[in-house]
């Protein structure tokens, strides 16, 4: 057990799954996994582990933002031996191209700051995802037949955001979506040697104003699990 993770040793496999909500997480484990076991519910961030097509999967909830990501994160890495995490999660849309329930495979996160911010000091450091799961997961999503983008987000620190001139910023330079963990997820998976992807689906986009109905949620949710799953075990 860890501060924030009631698993006992063993009990969380080296791929995991990161959606924030925790809801989700329980959602995805009863929809996908075989024999899904919860193997955490501290402060309600429900983790499960299962089995998909013959292989160890966890589930396990972020919470929103960078902060929460990197507790989990950084306890699943170094106390539970997680190896390759893919987040798995909503965004909004930044450019025309992009359009609401678009996936959008993030190849970099860039970011203003991060638990991690304080260690690069004035350099900038360039997150950015695992090779071989964001190849593999452009390929499922390509056999899903799921509009997909890959390139550059933006993890931001706030999403009620009273700067509105880096939103702009980070359109003018072809930043396809924003959201609020992949970065620090993508900077401990370098950090500690371990494989990272975040796989967005676009809900709501900051241009046309155009958001996802709630009906649709769910199936778009699925989709980004399958994509991850195919991934992680391609
Ligand atoms: N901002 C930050 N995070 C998000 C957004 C947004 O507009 N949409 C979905 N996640």
């Amino acid at each position: 057990m860890t501060i924030h993770i009631g698993a006992n040793p063993g009990e969380i496999a080296e791929t995991v799954l990161l959606p924030g909500d925790p809801y989700r997480a329980k959602w995805a484990a009863e929809t996908f996994l075989d024999n899904p076991v919860l193997v955490n519910e501290v402060r309600g961030m429900l983790g499960f582990t299962g089995m998909w097509r013959g292989n160890r999967v966890t589930i396990h909830g972020s919470g929103m933002g960078m902060p929460s990501l990197s507790i989990y994160a950084n306890e699943l890495i170094r106390d539970y031996g997680a190896k390759t995490l893919i987040r798995i999660g909503s965004c909004g849309g930044m450019q025309d191209s992009v359009e609401v329930r678009d996936v959008i495979l993030a190849m970099t996160a860039s970011t203003l700051g991060t638990p991690s911010r304080g260690i690069f000091r004035e350099l900038s450091f360039a997150p950015c995802a695992d090779w071989s799961l964001l190849h593999a997961a452009a390929r499922a999503a390509e056999d899903k037949g799921v509009r997909t983008h890959v390139g550059g987000i933006y993890s931001s620190d706030v999403f009620y955001d009273e700067r509105p001139d880096l939103n702009e910023q980070m359109v003018r330079h072809g930043v396809l979506g924003v959201e609020m963990e992949a970065a620090e997820l993508y900077i401990l998976a370098a950090r500690h040697k371990c494989r990272a992807l975040a796989v967005l689906t676009v809900s709501d986009h900051l241009l046309t104003g155009a958001a996802l109905p709630s009906a649709e949620r769910e199936t778009s949710f699925g989709d980004m699990v399958e994509i991850a799953l195919h991934a992680a075990f391609p």
